[in-house]
C-alpha cells in the first residue's frame, strides 16, 4: 500500500512509526514531515491546507490510503476533497470536524445527545457575556467559538479575571476564532483522555492517556499543546470507559449520523472525572499530542490495521489486543515556551539514543542543516518509552532524556506525578 501522512509533529513522527511495522506498508510519504520522519520515510514539501494540491499530490503519487494527523486541514475540508476525489481517508469529513472547530457545535450535539457535559451559554457580544458572567459568578470557564491552537479557553477562577477574558476575546486576540464565546460551568475533578475509533455508528475505544498541560512541575503556569502523558490512564477505569462509550460516545454518534454528517477517524473524548462519573471537557477530531506517541508505542503495527479498518468502515467486530503495558512520553520544549522562543539551537547526542519498540524519540519540531539538527518549533522532542510498569517507562524516558545536549530546551520532570507515588 502507498500511505501518505499529513501532518509534520511527533503525533505524524509516531503514526509514521507504527505504519512501518505493517507489512502492508510498501510506500510511506509523509507531508510535510521533519527531520525525524525525513530519516524513516519520504517527505514532501506539499500545503496540506490545500485540497486541490493534496489531491493532485495523491494522485500522482498513486496514494492507496491517507491518514490525516492534524486538525487545520480537515477543519478546512481537506479530506473531503480526498474522497470527491476517491481516495480511502483517516479523518472526518469538514461538517463532522465542527465538533473540534466550534465549541459551540460541540455543545449542541451534547444537549441533543444528552450527553453530561458543562452548562454553557453562548455570546456574540461583550456586554451580554459580561452580564453573564456577573449572574453566574467565578469560577466560571471562557472560550473562543473556534480553533485557537488550544489557546483559546481561559479558566477563570475570579469574576474579573473572566471579564478580562472578554475583552480579550472580543479584541480579536484570537482573530475570527474569538468572534462568539462560549460561557461554561467550571467542572472539577480530574481530566483524562479516551480516544475512540469510529466509523459511522461503530466506536471502538483505542486507549486511555493523561496529559500534562501545564508547562510547569505539579501542573502549575500557563497552558501548552502538552509537556508529557501516558497510558493507560488509572483513573479512566474500565468502568469509566464502559459508561463514557454508553453516555457520551454512542450518543453524540448516533446524534451525528441523525445530522447526516456521520463521524469518521478517531474521536478524542476529554473528559473530567468526579466521584466515578465522566463529563466532557471537549472533543478533538484527532489524535491528541503527545497522546498520540505513547498509544502508537503501545499498539505497532495494529495500530495501523485498525486505522485502516476505520477508513474503510469495518470496526464491527475489530478489537484492540492490549499488551500488558504501560508507555511515556517526555516533551522537549524550546526555552521559553509557551511564551516567545528562539529557534535554531543545536540538539546533540540523539544517534546514540536507542531507537527500539520499547524506546523511541519522537521528533516534533526539528530540522536538518548541512550536518547539525536544530530545534525549529516550540515543542521539539517527545522522549517516548514503553515497559512493563510505568516507573521503568519513565526511568527509561527520563534516562535518553538526560543523554540528549540540548541547552536551548527544557522538559518537565515530574510526567506521571498523579500515579507515581514516589515524586
Ligand atoms: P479545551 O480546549 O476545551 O480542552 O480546554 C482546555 C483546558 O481547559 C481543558 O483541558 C481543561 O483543563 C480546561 N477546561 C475546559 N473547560 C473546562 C470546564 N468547563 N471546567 C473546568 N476546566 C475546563
Ligand atoms: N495534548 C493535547 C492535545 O493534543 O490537544
Amino acid at each position: 500500500m502507498n500511505i501518505l501522512i499529513l501532518g509534520g509533529g511527533g503525533r505524524e513522527h509516531a503514526l509514521a512509526w507504527a505504519a512501518l511495522q505493517n507489512p502492508k506498508c510498501d510506500v510511506l510519504i509523509v507531508a510535510p514531515g521533519n527531520a525525524g520522519i525525513a530519516e524513516i520515510a519520504t517527505c514532501a514539501d506539499l500545503d496540506i491546507m490545500d485540497g486541490a494540491a493534496v489531491v493532485a499530490f495523491a494522485e500522482e503519487h498513486a496514494v492507496d490510503f491517507v491518514i490525516v494527523g492534524p486538525e487545520a486541514p480537515l477543519a478546512a475540508g481537506v479530506s473531503d476533497d480526498l474522497r470527491a476525489a476517491g481516495f480511502l481517508v483517516f479523518g472526518p469529513s469538514q461538517a463532522a470536524a465542527e465538533l473540534e472547530a466550534s465549541k459551540a457545535f460541540t455543545k449542541e450535539v451534547c444537549d441533543a445527545a444528552g450527553a453530561p457535559t458543562a452548562a454553557w451559554a453562548r455570546f456574540s457580544d461583550a456586554e451580554s457575556a459580561k452580564a453573564h458572567i456577573r449572574a453566574q459568578g467565578a469560577p466560571i470557564v471562557v472560550k473562543a467559538d473556534g480553533l485557537a491552537a488550544g489557546k483559546g479557553v481561559v479558566v477563570a477562577m475570579t469574576e474579573a479575571e473572566a471579564l478580562d477574558a472578554i475583552d480579550d476575546m472580543f479584541a480579536g486576540a484570537f482573530g475570527a476564532a474569538g468572534a462568539e464565546v462560549v460561557i461554561e460551568e467550571f467542572m472539577d475533578g480530574e481530566e483524562a483522555s479516551f480516544f475512540v475509533l469510529c466509523d459511522g455508528l461503530e466506536a471502538l475505544p483505542f486507549g486511555t492517556a493523561q496529559d500534562h498541560k501545564r508547562v510547569g512541575e505539579g501542573d502549575t503556569g500557563p497552558n501548552t499543546g502538552g509537556m508529557g502523558a501516558y497510558s493507560p490512564a488509572p483513573v479512566l477505569s474500565d468502568e469509566i470507559a464502559e459508561r463514557t462509550m454508553a453516555e457520551i460516545v454512542h450518543p453524540t454518534l448516533a446524534e451525528m449520523v441523525r445530522r447526516e454528517t456521520p463521524y469518521q477517524g478517531v474521536l478524542y473524548v476529554g473528559l473530567m472525572i468526579k466521584d466515578g462519573a465522566p463529563r466532557l471537557v471537549e472533543y478533538n477530531v484527532r489524535f491528541g499530542d503527545p497522546e498520540c506517541q505513547i498509544l502508537m508505542m503501545r499498539l505497532g503495527a495494529q495500530a495501523f490495521d485498525l486505522m485502516h479498518a476505520c477508513a474503510e468502515g469495518r470496526l464491527a467486530g475489530a478489537q484492540v489486543v492490549w499488551a500488558d503495558d504501560h508507555a511515556m512520553t517526555v516533551v522537549l520544549a524550546a526555552n521559553g515556551y509557551p511564551g516567545p522562543y528562539e529557534k535554531g539551537s543545536e540538539i546533540r547526542g540523539l544517534s546514540e539514543l536507542p531507537e527500539t519498540s520499547f524506546r523511541m524519540t519522537f521528533h516534533a519540531g526539528t530540522a536538518r542543516q548541512d550536518a547539525r539538527l536544530v530545534a525549529t518549533g516550540g515543542r521539539v522532542l517527545n522522549v517516548t518509552a514503553r515497559a512493563e510498569t510505568l516507573e521503568a517507562a519513565r526511568d527509561a524516558a527520563y534516562a535518553d532524556v538526560d543523554a540528549i545536549d540540548w541547552p536551548g530546551g527544557f522538559c518537565r520532570r515530574d510526567i506521571g506525578w498523579r500515579v507515581l507515588d514516589d515524586q
